[in-house]
């Protein structure tokens, strides 16, 4: 097990991302001080560049890989290849620099979305992560955060080196994006904030609400990433979820009582569903490293929408 308050130097890329404050906040609870905690911001260190990401890693210790080019359904339709290109770029720039570094330990994030579009098992199991291709629409993202497990594994079969991969299910919770691009929790919470200021009639919101996802807060997603850092160094992909499985329709109704909008739902049904059903199973985390959600999702939601409210509504 490592004593993660004793290492010299932490690398956390993408710290400064919606989960990466929670992961750098959840690092200085276990005792790291701040200031052995490094962020490369994508401006000074573009993860894209080997060279950018060989400065990035350097004198690391150990490095958390979070950095990304991530978004909802829509930004996934309209710039697939720049999803692709940019996250197979990240990953194995930074796989490659933190093995020629001489990191200690890598601790990388694939997405549920890398998952085959309706896999052999529900709930998701991680052996079957490559028995079939992932849903169209997020595809060339759930590839290219594939490959970067595949070149893990290449390098500790080559190299023997040690980076472990977790595969966290769809994340909320406070800090979230709500600009273009936006994942489906900040997008219902834009629109129904938006329909009640102008008291529209109704909300149009995408797909008919059949599929099912499950939400892990960001902040347990924290807890289990620094676990996983501390006590994993397995080869083997780990899910991290909250094995709560809910429809897109039951969400968007719990939403729309927390938000006090009293109009009605309009199904689009022109627009993309996305993958049809989301829910992992979650013992391989408790077994490896005794990870379990704690944050029930209610509470995860409330985060949320006064996250919007204080930050974005009224800032
Ligand atoms: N959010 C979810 O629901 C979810 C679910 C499963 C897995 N994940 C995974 O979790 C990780 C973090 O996601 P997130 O939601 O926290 O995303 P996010 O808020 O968009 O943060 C992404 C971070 O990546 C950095 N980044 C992007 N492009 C970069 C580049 N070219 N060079 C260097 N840094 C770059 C950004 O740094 P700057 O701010 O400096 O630009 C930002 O801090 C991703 O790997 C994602 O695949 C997220």
């Amino acid at each position: 097990m490592i004593a993660l308050a004793e290492k010299e130097r932490i690398v956390v890329t993408g710290g400064s991302g919606f989960l990466g404050r929670q992961v750098v906040a959840e690092l200085q609870r276990c005792g790291v001080p701040p200031e052995r905690i490094f962020v490369p911001r994508s401006a000074e260190f573009d993860l894209r560049d080997p060279e950018m990401a060989r400065r990035a890693v350097e004198g690391a210790e150990m490095v958390i890989h979070l950095a990304a080019n991530v978004g909802g359904i829509g930004k996934n339709r309209e710039f697939p290849c720049t999803l692709f290109t940019d996250n197979v770029r990240i990953g194995t720039n930074t796989v490659e620099a933190s093995r020629l570094a001489g990191v200690n330990k890598l601790v990388a994030v694939g997405t549920v979305c890398a998952y085959p579009r309706v896999p052999p098992r529900i709930p998701f199991v991680e052996d079957d992560l490559f028995e079939g291709y992932p849903e169209p629409t997020n595809a060339p993202y759930g590839e290219a955060k594939r490959a970067l497990l595949v070149h893990l594994w290449a390098a500790r079969d080559e190299y023997d080196f040690n980076g472990i991969y977790l595969l966290p299910t769809n994340l909320i919770g406070p800090g979230e994006h709500f600009g273009l691009g936006a994942h489906v929790l900040p997008d219902l919470i834009k629109k129904f904030a938006e329909a009640r200021t102008k008291h529209l009639p109704n909300v149009v919101l995408w797909g008919d609400g059949s599929p099912t996802r499950e939400f892990l807060d960001v902040r347990d997603a924290a807890r289990g990433l620094v676990l996983a850092a501390e006590r994993y160094d397995g080869q083997d992909p780990v899910n991290l979820g909250s094995s709560r499985e809910v429809s897109i329709a039951e969400l968007a109704e719990t939403m729309m009582q927390m938000m006090h909008y009293t109009g009605t739902i309009r199904w689009d049904t022109e627009k993309p569903n996305g993958q049809p059903r989301r829910k992992l199973d979650v013992s391989r985390a408790k077994e490896r490293f005794g990870f379990e959600s704690q944050i029930p999702l209610e509470e995860s939601l409330a985060a949320a929408i006064e996250y919007y409210e204080r930050n974005v509504l009224r800032p």
